[in-house]
């Protein structure tokens, strides 16, 4: 591939907004991205850099901002045919809805048709890589491995292991659990830009027994990451404190099987109890935000402040199709909208720093996606701050960057999205 130098509006983030707010963003008003063997190779002002590669082939995306393509900590692709599901809170959310539709990926058939559909609603949207739940059955985790190979996106997914609470057609069993996910385990994990993630799907539908045996696999393979839920609705923790009557807390229920570390996701993570988040904190463990999930199903108000205050990684997700958006673009709204209802405004620098850096630091692949920087893997998309006359009208009193994307942040949606690189070659 021809090295190419592309033109635009540049933002990256040497430092988190978190810590050290506006000043952590570097913005170039124009800019350029010199993207070479599918990486990028510099940023910077385009004077210079154009001064320094007066040969190469020039891609003007005009007055577009190029930035890390945005990055979904937690999904479940299953999910995609039964998004905005009307109605119902977590529990009978999962057994009018979600279990019905997982049952269908038995068929391979079905799981690769809807996991290109899906792959394809997330490129329009701009997120050039997910970690995604699949569901028990094997063949709906090669179904996504399988897709996001072929594009060459960089996918993190693992077989949902459940062996209760649930229908008989998406139960395993704690043996099987263990030797299914190792057999995925082997087969993807580490093949070009794929890694596989163990995945108890939540305590309730796991018994001790497949907790203990999923824990073990960690065990044998600590540098996997591993996702399951967390704390997402009163209804649910109380029915953790019924099945698991000797846990402290719910994330005890995970800490007594092996499944709390500092390569484990947390989703949710909503109602956490003091030793909760002490104990996050003190392993190193990640908490991913799914806000217009939790809006959408009614769990509650995720912590922000309080939870980076305290130092804890925390990822972005959409949680597809419990969240209510494949966008991350809406994802980031949400946040705002949850964090404005317990007193805190989230700059847009730290939305933005959330859906790329954060949500890639959760996924321990900050050194190589995420970010504008020489280094790492050309996953980058142009957003058009202009994208509709309603963005548009707004924008143009902007005073600065941030003014110019909140509007886009708040309102926009895949018109925003004009274009899409994975690895530098452009697949929107
Ligand atoms: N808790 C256990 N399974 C799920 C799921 O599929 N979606 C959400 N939002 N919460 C869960
Ligand atoms: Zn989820």
């Amino acid at each position: 591939m021809t090295p190419v130098l592309h033109l635009g509006q540049t933002l990256a983030f040497p430092a988190s907004p978190f810590e050290d707010g506006v000043s952590a963003a570097d913005h170039h008003r124009h800019g350029a991205v010199l993207v070479a063997d599918g990486k990028i190779a510099a940023v910077g002002p385009a004077d210079a850099l154009r001064a320094a590669n007066p040969t190469l082939p020039v891609e003007d995306h005009g007055d577009a901002l190029l930035m890390a393509g945005f990055i979904d900590a937690h999904a479940h692709y299953p999910q995609t045919a039964i998004i905005a599901s009307w109605g119902k809170r977590l529990i009978d959310w999962l057994n009018c809805y979600t279990f019905p539709e997982e049952l269908r990926f038995d068929d391979p058939q079905y799981a690769a048709t809807v996991a290109e559909r899906y792959l394809d609603l997330l490129v329009a949207q701009g997120t050039t890589s997910v970690c995604s739940y699949c569901t028990s059955h094997p063949v709906s985790a090669d179904a996504i491995f399988a897709a996001a190979q072929a594009r060459g996106m960089r996918l993190w997914a693992g077989k949902t292991c459940m062996d209760r609470n649930a229908p008989d057609g998406l139960c395993d069993t704690p043996r099987r659990a263990h030797d299914e996910s190792a057999s995925l385990l082997a087969r993807w994990h580490g093949q070009d830009r794929l890694g596989y993630v163990i995945t108890p799907r939540f305590s309730p539908t796991s018994s001790p027994a497949q907790l203990d045996a999923l824990g073990a696999l960690w065990a044998e393979y600590p540098d996997c990451l591993m996702q399951t839920h967390l704390s997402e609705q009163l209804d649910e923790i109380a029915w953790v404190r019924s099945l698991f009557p000797d846990a402290r807390d719910y994330l005890d229920t995970y800490e007594a099987h092996g499944l709390l570390g500092e390569n484990g996701l947390y989703g949710h993570a909503i109602h956490l109890e003091p030793r909760e988040r002490d104990r996050l904190r003190e392993v190193g463990a990640a908490l991913i935000h799914c806000p217009t999930s939790n809006t959408f199903i009614g769990s509650g108000l995720f912590d922000m402040a309080g939870l980076t205050a305290m130092g804890l990684r925390i990822g972005l997700a959409t949680d597809t199709g419990g969240g209510s958006s494949f966008s991350m673009l809406r994802s980031m709204a949400a946040a705002y909208e949850i964090a404005q209802l317990r007193g805190h405004a989230l700059h847009p620098s730290e939305l933005l720093w959330l859906a790329t850096v954060g949500s890639a630091r959760a996924l321990k692949a900050d050194d190589r996606i995420g970010n504008l920087e020489p280094g790492h893997e050309a996953d980058f998309i142009a957003l058009d701050l202009t994208s509709t006359p309603a963005i548009a009208q707004r924008a143009a009193r902007a005073e600065d960057l941030w003014g110019a994307v909140f509007p886009t942040i708040m309102m926009g949606d895949d018109r925003a999205i004009a274009g899409v690189w994975l690895s530098g070659r452009r697949v929107k």
